[in-house]
């Protein structure tokens, strides 16, 4: 089942309940939440007050995609504001490995997530740690860029090596996420669609999120 991760990024944060609401009549399932730090990427958004703020406004799990250095010494924070999902950076973490067991160890769901020029190769040991593996399909620090097609072959990739180990986890796709890409990303077997601006960017979330997974479910024949 593919599902719509309606990324907040691009949102109004001065009514982000309302927003948030929007997208999920829209038929979002979970809610996508940036965080940068300014190190890590060249920008800033919110942190884990924004995180505990959007647990009281919807029921939706929140995953929380790290854009952080030191991600370590911010996840006992993540999981007290009510955190589910948290994803970080295979770029960003020395010890990666310590750090997923960390996130599940707070009860929230571990994730990797690999920038454009990281091979999906190097993650192959701990594959099976993993709720999902988050492929960027942009440079991570900005909403409204254009999707890198060769993203597509890591996706591809993924999904092999999960047939071949058995395993379970979900294919995430984060930058780009429109009209004009969803198809071959749902058909190369990306499951988890993260979307800002195709989803806030005009104003429309109910609508635009509507609309978007209506084609990303006729992609993937369901
Ligand atoms: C970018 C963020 C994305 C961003 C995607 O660094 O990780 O989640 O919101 O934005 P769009 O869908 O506009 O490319
Ligand atoms: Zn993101």
């Amino acid at each position: 089942m593919v599902e719509l991760l309606p990324s907040i990024l691009s949102a109004d944060f001065a009514h982000l309940a309302d927003q948030v609401a929007a997208a999920e009549h829209g038929g979002g399932t979970v809610i996508h939440v940036d965080v940068m730090d300014g190190h890590f990427v060249p920008n800033i958004t919110l942190g884990p007050p924004v995180v505990a703020s959007l647990r009281k406004a919807t029921k939706l799990p929140l995953d929380c995609h790290l854009m952080i250095e030191h991600p370590d010494e911010y996840i006992p924070a993540f999981a007290d504001a009510g955190a589910n999902w948290v994803s970080v950076h295979y770029e960003a973490c020395r010890h990666l490995h310590r750090t997923l067991e960390l996130i599940a160890h707070h009860g929230m769901k571990p994730a990797v997530v690999l920038n454009p020029a990281t091979r999906v190769n190097f993650i192959v040991d701990i594959l099976p740690m993993l709720h999902h593996v988050l492929i960027m399909s942009v440079n991570p620090g900005f909403g409204g860029q254009s999707f890198i097609p060769f993203s597509l072959d890591k996706i591809w990739r993924l999904k092999q090596l999960r047939e071949e180990m058995g395993l379970k986890f979900r294919i995430e796709v984060d930058g780009g996420v429109a009209h004009d890409t969803i198809a071959p990303i749902v058909q190369a077997g990306a499951d988890l669609l993260v979307a800002g601006n195709a989803v806030f960017g005009a104003g429309r979330p109910e609508e635009d999120a509507r609309a978007l997974l209506s084609a990303a479910r006729q992609a993937a024949g369901e």
